[in-house]
């Protein structure tokens, strides 16, 4: 049995610690939401008042927060994970930040004498329900190789990427390719099913032929077609419309530093604004198949006013 410290207990952080009680291990974790609180209390996660408890006499620590601003917040300072864990815990962030965040990390937990990892994850919600998700991992090769026995019962696959910041490189690359991969089963389903195409043969034949997807397999954006699909629940979130265009963004940031062209991703990142303004940063991101329908409408999503 295994210690784990866990900090953000939100929509992957609840299945993911539940998967790690199921496994036989002892999780004490940390959330600011009461709500995903009780329910990862349900699983047998130990539910403790702060990040000093969660941290004390772990193995290992994870953090699954939003963005890149939770994470220094709940490293740094005097109720952070730093101050509290003692340097002999290993210590992973499987939340998507940016490269500099993950960076500032890495630099500031050897400064003080912990080994970091940066752990980012794909999968999407059923992956860590299923404990099946991808773990890209970053960092020294003994932190790594220790990452990996204790990510086992969360994951189906761990792959290390390479030194410090490399996992969440390839996570930034890949989520703007599933972006964009969306984006395009948005507008293929739209055109089909005004063309008068039945939904689910024509999604029949794009599983079989050369549009097949991630996205298309899980996140088709039309109901009753994919079991995991958000159109199936009025677009509520699986994945939220702003984490999409926090990840989009991420990649956006490293095109610039790089000097790589990005504009696909660019045309994804507008129409992710574009839901935001209109006050749906809560929903799915698949719901940005709304942007290319002719009207706005789309079959399976009832706008909360109506
Ligand atoms: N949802 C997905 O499909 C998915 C897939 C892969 C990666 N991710 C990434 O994983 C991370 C988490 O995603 P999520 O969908 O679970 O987000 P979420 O918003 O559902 O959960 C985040 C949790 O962190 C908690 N939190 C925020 N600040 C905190 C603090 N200071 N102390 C303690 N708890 C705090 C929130 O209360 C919330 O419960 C994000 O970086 C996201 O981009 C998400």
């Amino acid at each position: 049995m295994t210690n784990y410290g866990w900090i953000g207990l939100g929509n992957m952080g609840g299945p993911m610690t539940a998967n790690l009680v199921k496994a036989g291990h002892r999780v004490r974790a940390f959330d600011l939401n009461p709500e995903a609180c009780a329910a990862a209390a349900a699983e047998g996660v130990e539910i403790v008042e702060n990040i000093a408890a969660a941290v004390l006499d772990a193995e290992v620590v994870f953090t699954m927060l939003p963005k890149g601003e939770h994470v220094r917040s709940v490293f740094d300072g005097p109720e952070g994970i730093w101050a509290n864990a003692k340097t002999s815990t290993l210590l992973a962030d499987s939340s998507t930040v940016d490269i500099e965040t993950s960076r500032f990390c890495h630099e500031q937990s050897a400064a003080r004498g912990f080994r970091f990892v940066d752990s980012p994850v794909s999968g999407g919600i059923s992956g860590a329900a299923a404990g099946t998700l991808a773990f890209m991992l970053g960092g020294a090769d003994d932190a790594v190789r220790d990452a990996t026995g204790f990510i086992e019962p969360m994951s189906g696959k761990v792959i290390a990427a390479g030194a410090a910041t490399a996992g969440i490189a390839a996570k930034i690359c890949n989520n703007m390719m599933l972006f964009i991969d969306l984006m395009a089963a948005s507008e293929g389903s739209q055109l089909a099913e005004h063309l008068g195409l039945d939904p689910q043969v024509f999604w029949e034949i794009a599983s079989v032929s050369s549009a097949r997807s991630w996205a298309q397999q899980t996140w088709y954006p039309v109901p009753g077609i994919v079991p995991t699909s958000a159109a199936n629940h009025n677009f509520d979130a699986t994945f939220r419309v702003d984490l999409a265009r926090k990840d989009i963004g991420l990649a956006l940031q490293a095109g610039i530093a790089t000097g790589v062209k990005l504009p696909a991703a660019g045309l994804v990142r507008e129409h992710l604004d574009a839901l935001i303004d209109e006050g749906l940063a809560d929903k799915d991101c698949s719901l940005i198949v709304k942007q290319v329908s002719p009207d706005g409408s789309v079959r399976g999503y009832l706008p909360e006013s109506s």
